[in-house]
């Protein structure tokens, strides 16, 4: 699983799925956490970005379950940077003389 903005609730990267016990122990998803949310592909009525899920020792043996899908803005643009794109293979046909 991918946190791309490293929990600041500028993507939706880390969506889990969780069971229908755990989600009703957390507290309630921000606004913020919500917005975000709206985004991520595959939303259920469990869903939470994974980053704001705060470890305590009452989701132990918690399984999460990660989407079939995510949409990451920064990987599909991270091709496009110039650095990054692919350079032109010398061609292996012998060169006429
Ligand atoms: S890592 Fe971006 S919102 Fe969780």
């Amino acid at each position: 699983m991918e946190g791309a903005c490293e929990g600041s609730l500028a993507c939706s990267t880390c969506h889990v799925i969780l069971e229908d016990e755990i989600y009703d122990k957390l507290e309630e998803p921000t606004d913020e956490e919500n917005d975000m949310l709206d985004l991520a592909p595959g939303l259920t009525e469990t869903s939470r970005l994974g980053c704001q899920v705060i470890m305590s020792k009452d989701l132990d043996g918690m399984v999460v379950t990660l989407p079939n899908a995510t949409r990451n803005v920064q990987s599909e643009r991270f091709a496009e940077r110039p650095s990054h794109q692919q350079q032109p293979q010398p061609s292996a046909q012998p060169q006429p003389q």
